[in-house]
């Protein structure tokens, strides 16, 4: 990579080139924007025909064509051979090509570049993926991003970090990020990512948790090589670790408490093997036992193997490769011998307790608003809140009902009651709950006034129901409303 001299040269270049997330959209325009999102560059080939720096950079980075070198000498001045020395570039015959992608990026209050390798695939391109090929900005990596949360923190880790996005939004918030990935062409690109931002962060080469073997942090976000494959296949590093089945999340899962302080997260996302004849949440289950560790895990996604066999495949490059056919079988036979009759989708949030752990593991392939970090956050209070707390105390506490929640009825027109009361939630996990009257009356009345068990006395009264009845029946209601987040 390049010599620190020439970073802010390559900095002050990309700035005055003005290589943003919003001024290459607006270059580039709706369909050649949205035609670039499905890997197709003739429309913003087109879009950049013009000149100037920024469609010199687009042109040359993004659509992965080569550039006079006149124009590449006026978009990066005094930078082209450095870059080309560095073998970030190559030149040829009066032109220059990219060897990597520098991609703008960034959230609502940034601009960064990331420094990762050109996208594949580019023009329905063929080719087998390189095994050191570092990923840049994938659906993944902004799963994650969203899921993490976002508040300030001491040290943080970023295990496997790739390109370095994960570091980049962690030194937002927290003092220390540590960023490790076992391939040297990742570690190269995330220092380069972190200079070229100018953040600070501890790239340090290892596997999993080797180069923070005595460490501890208050926030672990991972993105690990999670990809379920046939030992023996080719090892793709940027999304196959090398270990059996789906064993390197629950590596993690069984280490991650070692290197978290006391109410510390560690927040992972990964696919997980449903085996014949076990629940999905007993295997996971089993990797939390004996932990002191919180866990929320939301299955957002169950593929079939042949589906997963076929998206990763294509995935590596190879949908069109002579053994195509032969690669599949093995991969389903191996499945077959492993008994995994489906591959589970989802992100794991763990938090170092001193107290009872909790565990909540459910599928939400539903809607979900984004970001869900705050939701995780919210859901974590929420367990401090109800922890140790018998249903007597419970029903003693006053709740809201969450904000923004709905509430549907359904029925004949005209009717006295309807058939069917639901409550939706319209942030964050926006779950959706058939309610009977009593917990709809309980919710509708919950403006943190009354306690819920007067709430509910005064609904016995109305229905002319037993007080106490109502009580001891609902408690587990209004736990689970609480659990859930439609009270707070
Ligand atoms: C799916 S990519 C995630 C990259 C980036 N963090 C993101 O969110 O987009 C997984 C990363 O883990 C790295 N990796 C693979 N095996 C590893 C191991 N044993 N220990 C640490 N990192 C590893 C890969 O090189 C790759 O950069």
């Amino acid at each position: 990579m390049i010599d620190d001299q020439h970073v802010p040269a390559l900095r002050s270049a990309l700035s005055r080139a003005g290589f943003t997330v919003d001024a290459v959209y607006a270059l580039l325009g709706d369909d050649a924007h949205r035609a670039l999102g499905r890997n197709q560059s003739v429309p913003a080939l087109r879009a950049t025909r013009g000149g100037g720096d920024l469609a010199t950079l687009v042109r040359l980075f993004a659509l992965q064509v080569p550039v006079d070198r006149d124009r590449a000498d006026a978009a990066l001045p005094r930078l082209v051979e450095p870059l080309a020395a560095a073998g970030l570039l190559e030149t040829s015959g009066g032109e220059v090509r990219a060897l990597v992608d520098i991609r703008p990026y960034g959230d609502e209050d940034h601009d960064w570049w990331i420094v990762c390798d050109p996208t594949p695939g580019l023009d329905g391109r063929q080719a087998p993926m390189h095994p050191e090929y570092v990923l840049g900005i994938s659906e993944a990596s902004s799963s994650l991003a969203q899921l993490t949360i976002r508040e300030p923190v001491g040290r943080t880790l970023d295990l496997g970090t790739g390109c370095g996005v994960q570091a980049l939004h962690l030194a937002q918030h927290a003092r220390e990020v540590v960023a490790t990935d076992v391939n040297p062409r990742a570690l190269a690109m995330a220092r380069l990512t972190a200079r070229l931002n100018d953040v600070d962060i501890d790239v340090r080469d290892g596997s999993l948790f080797e180069p923070v073997a005595s460490e501890t942090f208050d926030l672990i976000a991972t993105n690990p090589p999670f990809v379920i494959s046939p030992p023996g296949s080719q090892v793709l590093v940027y999304r196959d670790s090398g270990m059996p089945g789906d064993s390197v999340v629950r590596h993690l899962v069984e280490n991650a408490a070692t290197h978290l302080n006391d109410g510390g997260w560690c927040q992972i996302l990964a696919n997980w093997a449903h085996h014949a004849d076990v629940d999905w949440t007993a295997d996971l289950g089993q990797w939390l036992e004996g932990q002191p560790l919180d866990a929320w895990i939301l299955q957002r996604e169950l593929v079939d193997p042949a589906a997963y066999v076929e998206m990763w495949l294509a995935d590596a490059g190879l949908a069109t490769a002579p053994d195509y056919v032969q690669r599949y079988d093995a991969w389903l036979d191996w499945f077959a011998s492993e008994r995994i009759e489906a591959i589970g989708f989802g992100w794991l949030s763990l938090r170092r307790t001193t107290r009872a752990p909790v565990h909540r593991l459910e599928e939400w392939t539903g809607e979900i608003a984004q970001p869900v970090g705050p939701v995780v956050a919210a859901w974590g209070r929420r367990v401090d809140a109800l922890r140790d707390v018998d249903d007597t105390a419970l029903l003693d506490r006053t709740f809201r009902q969450a904000i923004d929640l709905v509430e549907e009825t359904r029925g004949a027109a005209g009717a006295d009651d309807p058939e069917s009361i639901v409550i939706r939630l319209q942030h964050g996990v926006r779950r959706t709950r058939q309610v009977d009257t009593i917990e709809a009356g309980l919710v509708g009345a919950s403006d943190g006034d009354l306690t819920s068990g007067q709430i509910l006395d005064a609904l016995a009264a109305l229905l002319d129901r037993d007080p106490a009845d109502l009580r001891s029946a609902y408690a587990p209601v209004v736990r689970e409303l609480v659990e859930e987040g439609f009270l707070t």
